[in-house]
């Protein structure tokens, strides 16, 4: 009977992670679907540890264990998500992904040493080796340190403690790591006895190490990237152990995890149009043209507006787009923007949003950032609805975005982000854009859009800029 009630409980977790998935994917229910798989997740935790019984039908007893890892996980848990910015939040993903890739090595090697523990190679050989079960819990070892080591350096970079390290070579040398941990737990599958059970620590040293020297040299713009594919092996990592435990819930979790990941690198790749082996071999951003120190005027002429030409231009136009960007979250300046948005409404301009798929620094990031600010999301369209838009517009207002502006991704064969599509802003009768200086963006790369002759440059900090310009509209 209460194997029942726990296969119900599992079921109810399996249920609700699939439909978490599917609101996750809109704004307007993200929120719920969060709630609703997590609250799955404990169901399926809580029948675990009052239901679970193992072959010799004993329950879990070391209870002081559970429920203090529990407490001190749910504290950290809570106090990191209130306390991260919006801007560090790919930070936070890695960290809680490379836990998970952890979670799944600890699993393997508690296993390992169930299977091993006190066996000599007689044993072993009268038991018989069980190839399958020592193939998942390598699997889960190597998949899972690969994770958690990537996900530290990962995290590391973009807190900006861990700079980009490579030496000649290091492709090569990382395919001869990987071959070598494939031998040696293929070695290991068949051959494993009571002498030779050391081989499994350096499988678990070399991944460690793999995870690392994998992720060192991949540039600080295509971390998002990266982070999404470690936490696919995450999910496949979380899977062995599911297999393992023959756990159903953590089966399902682990291969939804495993799926998302794949394809959130996937999309992420096709936004950027640049193929995966790209991401993780070529730097992005490595060309760099202008330094981030480039000084105004050094690449050519720009024009300046003033925050009253701003007001007018935009108060007496009959459409406007705005386009956000990093710095716009960088500057938390969603909650006047959207304040912008509903004056204007008031006088008649029709104000939509124009969200490129890799604004920002993480998917969806500008969607979360109006959300937060109450934006209406029908206003918010999508970087083909917009495109086909912008001919139609009087004015462009861009708020801390460049890379996903920059017309050279369409005319340069020798820009880093050529091939990138971006958002047709030039098509508009009008385009301001708002950033601090005139340094590049993350790819850093001059953009020839501020020189051109329908581009005005309004500088300063996005928030305090769109504060005043809403009190020069207020003056009209
Ligand atoms: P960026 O190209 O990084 O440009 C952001 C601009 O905001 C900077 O040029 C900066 O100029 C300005 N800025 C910074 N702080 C500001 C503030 N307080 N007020 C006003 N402006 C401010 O951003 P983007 O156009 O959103 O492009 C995103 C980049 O990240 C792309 O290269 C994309 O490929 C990469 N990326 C994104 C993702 C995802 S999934 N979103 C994944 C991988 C890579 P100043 O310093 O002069 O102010």
């Amino acid at each position: 009977m209460e194997l029942n009630i726990l296969t119900i409980c599992y079921l109810i977790g399996s249920i609700t992670f699939i439909l978490g998935l599917k609101m996750l994917s809109n704004p307007a229910t993200a929120r719920k679907g969060n709630l609703v798989a997590a609250g799955g997740m404990t169901i399926a935790i809580i029948g675990t540890i009052f239901l679970y019984k193992d072959e010799a039908g004993q329950k879990l007893h070391n209870y002081i264990w559970i429920f203090g890892g529990l407490a001190v996980g749910t504290i950290v848990g809570v106090m990191a998500a209130k306390k991260v910015k919006m801007t560090a939040m790919p930070e936070m993903v890695s960290l809680f992904n490379g836990m998970g890739g952890a979670c799944a090595a600890l699993i393997s090697i508690v296993e390992f040493n169930h299977l091993t523990s006190g066996k000599n190679e007689i044993d072993l050989y009268l038991t018989g080796i069980p190839h399958g079960q020592l193939l998942i819990i390598l699997l889960g070892l190597i998949i899972g340190s690969v994770s958690f080591a990537g996900s530290m350096i990962a995290w590391g970079k973009l807190n900006g403690s861990v700079k980009d390290f490579s030496f000649p070579g290091q492709h090569i040398f990382n395919i001869v790591l990987l071959l070598l941990i494939v031998g040696l737990a293929t070695f290991l599958v068949i051959n494993l006895n009571g002498s030779n059970a050391f081989v499994f620590y350096i499988i678990l040293a070399l991944s460690l190490l793999y995870g690392t020297l994998f992720v060192f040299p991949i540039g600080g713009a295509d971390m998002p990237v990266v982070i999404s594919l470690l936490n696919s092996f995450t999910g496949v990592a979380a899977a062995c152990g599911g297999f393992l435990y023959d756990n159903k819930v953590m089966l399902t979790g682990g291969i939804l995890v495993g799926a998302a990941g794949t394809l959130l690198t996937i999309l992420m790749c096709k936004a950027m149009n640049r193929s995966l082996a790209n991401v993780l071999i070529g730097s992005f951003g490595a060309k760099k043209v202008a330094g981030p120190g480039a000084a105004p005027g050094e690449q050519g002429a720009y024009k300046e507006i003033s925050l009253s030409d701003t007001a007018v231009v935009m108060s007496y136009a009959s459409k406007v787009i705005i386009v956000p960007g990093y710095g716009l979250a960088v500057a938390q300046a969603q909650h006047a923007c959207h304040e912008l948005e509903k004056m204007l409404e008031e006088k008649g301009v029709s104000v939509k949003y124009a969200i490129h798929p890799v604004a920002g620094r993480m998917p969806g990031h500008m969607n979360v950032l109006l959300a937060e600010a109450d934006v209406s999301y029908d206003k918010l369209e999508e970087m083909e609805q917009a495109n086909e838009e912008f001919s139609s517009t009087d004015v462009v207002l861009i708020l801390g975005a460049n890379d996903v502006v920059n017309p050279a991704a369409k005319s340069d064969p020798s820009s880093p982000i050529y091939g990138m599509p971006i958002l047709d802003v030039e098509l508009a009768k009008t385009v301001i854009v708002n950033k601090r200086s005139m340094k590049p963006g993350y790819a850093g790369i001059e953009n020839d859009l501020f020189f051109r002759p329908k581009t005005s440059m309004l500088f300063g900090d996005a928030k305090k800029v769109l504060q005043d310009l809403i009190a020069e509209i207020k003056s009209l």
